[in-house]
């Protein structure tokens, strides 16, 4: 083996104990994906680029495309030429970054029309592109709230429409439901009713970032809360009757008495 091969051979294998060959830029977006940003607050994406020995950042573009295909197509939001510069943002709310192997977007003031599948395209110096995307939508309240029953397994159900991460939460008679009125299942949108009988009032609150909305179930009225009570209260009138009917007999005893002593008296006078 003379030396002009081993160092080709040296050479070789240097190129192959290299993670990629000399051409190997790929990038990725930090952020995961899909991310939901409230209305009015700032989205903020940030994209990491790898480059292979050989290979210069000539330019990088932030874009954006409906999530839908439908609407108005590709958008450029902001291009960077090359490293440690500023970017050109095609909106006064739109700012683009580029620090070493680093690019980050940021959008202040977010709409409903800022939703789409965000783009950054990084070109090298002999233009050959790679691109990465990441789904942004709008974080959206809770709506439409609804409670229904499934009569064979004593369930509830709580249903929501389309707000973002809905957490699920039950009342009884307005108190976070124990253990003696029932289990919720791990997603909390099925309340067991475990309580015997089945009556009362629960109420399913869906809460997320932006707020909160409730909707409620209404069985039968508890019977046995009711009897109670009511039988309590005939059981104090009678009580009061009685009370009364003994005071007003002891009454009309007293009043006879002091007439029949006035009426011997007379009758004592006389006599003498
Ligand atoms: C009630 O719940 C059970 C168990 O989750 C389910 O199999 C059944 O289909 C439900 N019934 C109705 C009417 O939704």
């Amino acid at each position: 083996m003379d030396l002009q091969c081993f160092l080709c051979c040296r050479a070789a294998l240097l190129l192959l104990l290299m993670p990629c060959g000399l051409y190997c830029m790929s990038v990725h977006i930090l952020n995961e994906g899909p991310m939901y940003v409230i209305p009015g607050s700032s989205l903020v994406l940030e994209a990491r680029i790898e480059l292979g020995p050989l290979e210069r950042i000539s330019l990088v573009t932030w874009e954006r495309e409906p999530e839908s295909g439908v609407g108005s197509g590709k958008e450029i939001l902001a291009t960077c030429p090359g490293s440690g510069s500023k970017c050109a943002g095609k909106r006064p709310n739109v700012h683009g970054n580029m620090q070493h192997q680093k690019t980050t977007l940021q959008i202040n003031g977010y709409s409903s029309t800022d939703s789409g599948v965000y783009a950054v395209m990084v070109t090298d110096q002999r233009g050959v592109n790679t691109t990465a995307h990441c789904i942004v939508r709008m974080y959206e309240a809770v709506h439409h709230v609804s409670v229904s029953i499934n009569v064979s397994h004593s369930s509830l159900i709580c249903g929501e429409a389309w707000g973002t991460d809905p957490h699920f939460s039950w009342l009884y008679e307005r108190v976070a439901i124990s253990q003696a009125v029932g289990t919720v299942s791990k997603d909390g949108t099925t309340l067991f009713v475990t309580r015997k009988p089945f009556c009362g009032h629960f109420t399913c609150v869906v809460s997320n970032k932006l707020g909160y909305s409730s909707a409620s179930f209404s069985a039968a009225p508890c019977e046995t809360e009711g009897r109670g009570t009511t039988a309590a209260v005939v059981c104090l009138v009678l009580l009061l009757l009685l009370v009364g009917g003994v005071l007003a007999f002891l009454l009309w005893r007293r009043h006879r008495q002091n007439r029949r002593g006035q009426w011997l008296h007379e009758h004592l006078d006389e006599a003498i």
